[in-house]
C-alpha cells in the first residue's frame, strides 16, 4: 500500500463489461484463483510481517482444498458445525498436539478464546486479579506495558521491573525478589516491537504468566515453569481470530467464579472451548500448523530459528548502512528489528525490497525503522535472500 503511495502508482479503475454476458467461469471464482496460487510451490513474496504473518505452504494449501471440502464430508471447513464430531477431533487433537510440543502433563488445560491478545489482557486480571489482591507486571515493552494499563482496571499492579527509560531496547533486570502473596508475576517473553526476547525467565514464587504471542513454539523452554501462557494465533500457530491459552488447573481452581462464561477461564476450560461458536477455521489452521511444527519438532525450529537470526544480526553487526540498536544479551530471534544509519533512506529500501518481492519489513508505526520477523514460517534460505538484497542496495547506496 506504502510502495503505491510512494511511487504515485494511479489507482486501478473498474470499467464496466462490455459485449454480452456469459456464464461464470472457473476464473471467475475468487477461490479457484486462490487454490491456484497455493498450489504453485512457491509463494510470491517474500512476507516478514509481524503478524498476520507467514504460514508454511503446506498448511496453507491444506486449508484452501479444505475450503472446498472437508474430508469427505460434503461439507467446506467454513461450515463445519462446531458441536459435531469432525470439530470435535479437530479440538482434542489440537489440545494434544500443543501439550505434546510443551511437554506438558495433564496438570493443564488448553483453550481456544478469542479477542486476541488484548482481550487477554483484560480477561487475564479479571479472573485471577481479586480479593483486593496485587499483581506483578514486567514492563518490557510495548505490549507489556499495554497490559498494564487493561490489568489496572481490575486491582493493583506493581512494576518491578521497566526498561520504559532505555526506550525498550534492552530488557528490564528484576532486583527486587517477587512478593509470594501476588495473584501472579506477568511477564511479556518476546517484545515484537522493539526486537527483545528473553533468554532467562525470572524466578516467581507467585504463578508465572506468560503472553507468549511472538515466540511461542520457537525454541525449546521448560513449559512448566509457567502456570498460564498465552499466544494470539497469528504469528506462529495459524491465523488470526483464536488465542490459545494453556493454564495450570491448580489455577484455574482460583480465577474468578463470577463472571460471565464467555469471559471465564473456569467456564471455557469446563465447556471444552465451546462455550459460543468457536472460530472453526482459524483452530483448524492452528491444527495444521501445529501437526507441521510437530512433524518438525521443537528442538529442530530452535535451531532453524537460531541459524535464521544469526545471518540477520550478523549482516546488521557488519552494515555501513544499517544497525541494530538492541544490544546482543537482548536480541530477539523472532522480531529484528533495526534502523538506517541515515534515516532518510529508509523509504528508499523499502521501495528497493518491494521490487525484489520482500514485504512486511516496516517496523512498527511507533518506532519506524525495520522489523523483520523470523517466526516459523520463514525459511533459512527466505533470510539469506532479504541479506542478499539488503547487500545490493548497500552497495548501490555507497555508489551514488
Ligand atoms: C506480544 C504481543 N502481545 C499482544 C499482542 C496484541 O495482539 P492482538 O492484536 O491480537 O490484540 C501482540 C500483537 O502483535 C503482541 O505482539
Amino acid at each position: 500500500m506504502d510502495t503505491c503511495r510512494r511511487t504515485n502508482e494511479r489507482p486501478r479503475r473498474f470499467s464496466k463489461p462490455s459485449g454480452s454476458l456469459h456464464p461464470p467461469t472457473h476464473e471467475s471464482f475468487p477461490i479457484i484463483k486462490v487454490l491456484t496460487f497455493a498450489y504453485k510451490n512457491k509463494y510470491a513474496m517474500l512476507n516478514f510481517g509481524a503478524g498476520p504473518a507467514r504460514l508454511p505452504l503446506e498448511v496453507t494449501r491444506q486449508l484452501s482444498q479444505d475450503i472446498i471440502e472437508y474430508q469427505q464430508t460434503g461439507l467446506s471447513i467454513l461450515e463445519l458445525p462446531h458441536r459435531g464430531e469432525a470439530f470435535g477431533k479437530i479440538l482434542s487433537e489440537a489440545n494434544a498436539l500443543v501439550k505434546k510440543l510443551m511437554q506438558l502433563n495433564d496438570d493443564y488445560e488448553v483453550l481456544w478464546m478469542q479477542g486476541g491478545g488484548r482481550m487477554q489482557f483484560a480477561v487475564l486480571p479479571m479472573n485471577l486479579l481479586h480479593s483486593g489482591r496485587s499483581a506483578g507486571y514486567i514492563d518490557s515493552g510495548h505490549w507489556a506495558s499495554e497490559a498494564i494499563r487493561y490489568a489496572r482496571h481490575y486491582g493493583t499492579i506493581m512494576v518491578p521491573a521497566s526498561s520504559r527509560e532505555q526506550h525498550y531496547h534492552s530488557l528490564p533486570v528484576i532486583h527486587e525478589a517477587i512478593p509470594e502473596d501476588w495473584a501472579y508475576l506477568h511477564i511479556t517473553t518476546n517484545n515484537t516491537i522493539y526486537g527483545t526476547q528473553f533468554h532467562d525467565f525470572p524466578n516467581s514464587p507467585a504463578p508465572l504468566v506468560a503472553d507468549m504471542s511472538s515466540d511461542i513454539f520457537s525454541r525449546r523452554i521448560n513449559f512448566s515453569r509457567f502456570d498460564l501462557i498465552y499466544a494470539v494465533a497469528q504469528k506462529n500457530i495459524g491465523i488470526a481470530g483464536v488465542t490459545m491459552v494453556v493454564v495450570k488447573k491448580s489455577l484455574l481452581q482460583q480465577a474468578a467464579d463470577n463472571l460471565p462464561g464467555i469471559l471465564s477461564y473456569r467456564e471455557m476450560a469446563a465447556k471444552n472451548s465451546l462455550v459460543n461458536t468457536p472460530p472453526v477455521f482459524a483452530i483448524y489452521s492452528c491444527l495444521l500448523t501445529l501437526r507441521w511444527m510437530d512433524s518438525m519438532g521443537l528442538d529442530k525450529l530452535d535451531q532453524l530459528n537460531r541459524n535464521k537470526a544469526a545471518l540477520m544480526y550478523a549482516f546488521l553487526d557488519e552494515s555501513n548502512l544499517f544497525k541494530c540498536l538492541v544490544p546482543t544479551g537482548s536480541r530477539s530471534n523472532m522480531n529484528v528489528c533495526f534502523q538506517m544509519k541515515d534515516e532518510q533512506a529508509t523509504g528508499y529500501f523499502l521501495d528497493y525490497a518491494a521490487s525484489a518481492g520482500i514485504q512486511g519489513i516496516s517496523g512498527h508505526r511507533s518506532t519506524g525503522g525495520f522489523r523483520v520477523s523470523l517466526y516459523n514460517a520463514i525459511t533459512l534460505s527466505d533470510v539469506e535472500q532479504l541479506t542478499a538484497v539488503m547487500r545490493q542496495f548497500e552497495k548501490k547506496y555507497d555508489k551514488r
